[in-house]
């Protein structure tokens, strides 16, 4: 199964897209998963290694892997200061190259439904964690609207665009995450949902945040004939700045965490 990526080639224009949110939203998960410090982290689909900057910040870990297919998000990753120390390596999650019980914890932000099979990434999430060790996710709530790109989504969809969700986004639904840790054989089993609320200083600042062509979305837009392009454009800037320019409106993602058996 191939996990060549076909998303989030460029650090740098991930960064400007996601960087922020994933880092707000991330927090709030590790505060959530409240594990104690020193561990041996593994982040999987650490992409531009903005979730992992949150883990050191957070865990004080004894060591932190990242892991990611593509070397792009790497590169961006490996100069991040706030990820130094942590070890960058080109893997996927559906065969990790490392030996079991090699982790206390592993983690998968803003990755499960970009994975060809999630039950298989997470059965090797378990293989690798020590028995008692935890198993944790956050995906945007795709289904129910809770992107940060959801404003572009929508005025997409009503323009009659095919899905722009990526293929997996079903695994991003609070029950197929619930299920999945499940059917892994993971304990403890919990789910919550994630909001956390986006600011943007203008609709300048918006829409070169959001229209950089690295995530699914971003390259439905790239597709757009200039004239459907300008039209999407002058609807978003109709429906969200706010009187004084500004733009703010709420991203919701669902997590989920368990521990593998002891
Ligand atoms: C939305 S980004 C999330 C990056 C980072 N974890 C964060 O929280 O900001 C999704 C990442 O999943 C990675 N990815 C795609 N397919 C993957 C796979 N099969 N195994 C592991 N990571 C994968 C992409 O390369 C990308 O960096």
């Amino acid at each position: 199964m191939s996990e060549k990526p076909e998303f989030f080639a460029d650090g740098q224009a991930y960064e400007r897209l996601m960087g922020r949110w994933s880092r707000l939203a991330g927090d709030i998960f590790l505060d959530w998963l409240a594990l104690p410090k020193g561990l041996r982290w593994l982040d999987i689909g650490c992409g531009n290694g903005a979730f992992t900057e949150a883990i050191m910040a957070h865990g004080a870990p004894a060591e932190t892997v990242g892991i990611d297919p593509s070397e792009g998000q790497l590169a961006y990753a490996r100069n991040r200061p706030g990820a130094k120390g942590a070890q960058f390596r080109v893997a996927g999650a559906q065969e990790l190259p490392f030996a079991d019980n090699s982790f206390d914890a592993a983690t998968m932000a803003l990755v499960i439904s970009f994975v060809p099979d999630p039950l298989q990434a997470v059965r090797e999430m378990a293989r690798v964690v020590r028995p008692g060790g935890s198993i944790a996710a956050y995906m945007w709530g795709f289904p129910g609207g809770g992107l940060p790109l959801e404003p572009i989504q929508a005025v997409l969809r009503s323009m009659g665009a095919p899905n722009v969700n990526p293929p997996g986004y079903e695994a991003s639904r609070q029950d197929r995450m619930r299920a999945i840790w499940a059917q892994a054989g993971l304990q403890a089993v919990e789910t919550r949902v994630i909001r956390i609320r986006l600011h943007y200083s203008s609709f300048d600042d918006f829409w070169d945040s959001n229209s950089v062509p690295v995530g699914p979305a971003g390259k439905a837009l790239e597709l757009l004939s200039p004239e459907r392009r300008e039209q999407l454009k002058a609807q978003l800037r109709k429906q969200l700045p706010q009187p004084d320019g500004t733009i703010s409106y709420e991203a919701f993602a669902n997590a989920v965490k368990g521990h593998v058996p002891a």
